[in-house]
């Protein structure tokens, strides 16, 4: 069985050679994905062998992507892939956010414990191993900060040319420091994302520098084995509801795709309901489900910054991944996502601001009869809560404001104080 490209879009459906260095269909421009015709495994042997590797010294098998490989099989070997143990995320109980998100029970697979602290490892890793496959020496992306720390450190440790290109002023620190720590060419350009995205594709076609955005059909197949670990550390046992930020909708995509495959092939038996999450001032997807008309953004404005994506690429497969699953699209405001993140940080486990957007969305999904009280249901932590601490510390000195200039109230606000260095006293306002 061999894996080939096929173009997304219905009308065309041409196919490509794997080996292609194509991001969109040569024939209709449209996106593509990975196709595996004739896939042939015994999902219950295949369950008890990914287990096993569990116990393994290997580097693959220790990868929570690359374990699960005959789920991704697109390459004929392994020998060049580079992986930093990406994957293997924890599933979280989270009672006071299950208690908040109007739920008896909640859980979150938190994609922050990647080795640079989001999901995109779990792409990168793939990706990066069709540029070493392909021959390629450079490659680029244009992120809002977590692909760009990803692609930093997945090119530089597998010996390639890693360029970034970020919105000049609009990434957190945390994720610029990463870049620059993984040693990544990093130009700040003064534009905002979805017009450098345009940008960057032209400079790859002409240089010949690829493209690791997640057009990129590789960083697809790999973002999917996050919805296979899933079902593996649930023995299998599906959720009703997989809850998720939408941005450039790479990873709806990605999830959508793993769970028709995992249904297709008989590891599960039946679909979660996807329910995608975007911030009100970046929500380009949330008016195409509720319109049946997509129209971008112009200037999409929100504090997550992550999210903040008016023209996502992938939004037809995003389409097509929530009608199968039956999955609806909410969104949620600038207070909403900072209260909802402050929660998840008093359950101990915390995250960036887009990755509570989840919560925030299922408070509101709850409140409108969407889900039921008694659901189950999975929310998925997109990335690390020092991504962004800045955005933290203004939260709870109250010094946080929207994009409109409208102060975020500090509702579960935690001062520091500054006290002397004096026991009595220090004393004394613990006591009280
Ligand atoms: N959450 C975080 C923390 C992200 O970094 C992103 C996307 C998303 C959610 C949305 O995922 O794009 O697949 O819908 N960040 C990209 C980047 C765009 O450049 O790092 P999506």
């Amino acid at each position: 069985m061999a894996a080939e490209l096929v173009c997304f879009s219905p009308g065309c459906r041409a196919r490509f050679r794997i080996r292609e260095p194509i991001y969109s269909c040569p024939r209709c421009g449209s996106l593509l994905e990975v196709d595996y015709p004739g896939w042939r495994h015994d999902p219950a042997a295949l369950r008890t062998l990914w287990r096993e590797r569990r116990l393994s010294n290997g580097p693959l098998d220790q990868s929570g992507v690359w374990r699960y490989r005959e789920f991704i099989g697109f390459l004929e070997d392994y020998e060049a892939v580079v992986t930093l143990r990406e994957g293997n995320t924890p599933l979280l109980e989270a009672p006071r956010a299950a208690e908040y998100g109007g739920l008896r029970r909640l859980l979150f697979k938190h994609q922050g414990f990647n080795p640079t602290g989001s999901f995109k490892d779990n792409g990168m890793t793939c990706g990066v191993a069709q540029a070493l496959r392909l021959g390629m020496k450079r490659v680029a992306c244009v992120s809002t900060g977590n692909t760009s720390a990803s692609m930093a450190a997945y090119a530089s440790a597998a010996g390639l040319d890693p360029i970034i290109f970020i919105p000049h002023g609009n990434i957190s620190y945390g994720k610029l420091a990463q870049a620059l720590e993984y040693g990544a060419r990093t130009l700040q350009v003064e534009a905002n994302f979805d017009q450098i995205l345009a940008l960057v594709r032209e400079l790859a076609a002409r240089l010949g520098i690829y493209l690791l955005n997640s057009i990129n059909p590789f960083r697809i197949e790999g973002q999917k084995t996050i919805m296979v670990e899933l079902m593996d550390q649930r023995d299998w046992r599906p959720p009703e509801w997989v809850v998720l930020p939408g941005g450039n909708l790479g990873n709806t995509s990605a999830f959508g795709k793993a769970l028709r495959e995992l249904e297709q092939w008989g590891f599960i038996d039946r679909l979660p309901r996807l329910a995608v999450i975007q911030a009100e001032g970046a929500a380009p997807f949330y008016e195409l489900a509720r319109t049946g008309e997509f129209h971008a953004v112009g200037h999409p404005e929100t504090l997550a910054t992550a999210i903040k994506i008016g023209d996502p690429v992938s939004w037809p497969k995003a389409l097509a991944e929530v009608s199968a699953s039956r999955g609806v699209v909410e969104r949620v405001s600038e207070q909403e996502i900072a209260d909802a993140k402050a929660v998840i940080g008093l359950c101990g486990i915390g995250c960036e601001p887009a990755s509570a957007a989840t919560l925030a969305g299922i408070r509101k999904l709850t409140a409108a009869g969407v889900m039921a009280q008694d659901a189950d249901v999975v929310a998925v932590l997109t990335g690390n809560v020092l991504k962004d601490p800045d955005y933290i510390y203004r939260y709870h000195t109250g010094a946080l404001e929207a994009p409109d200039g409208s102060r975020i109230a500090p509702r579960f606000g935690n001062q520091p104080v500054v006290v002397p260095n004096d026991a009595a006293r220090i004393a004394a306002l613990l006591s009280g």
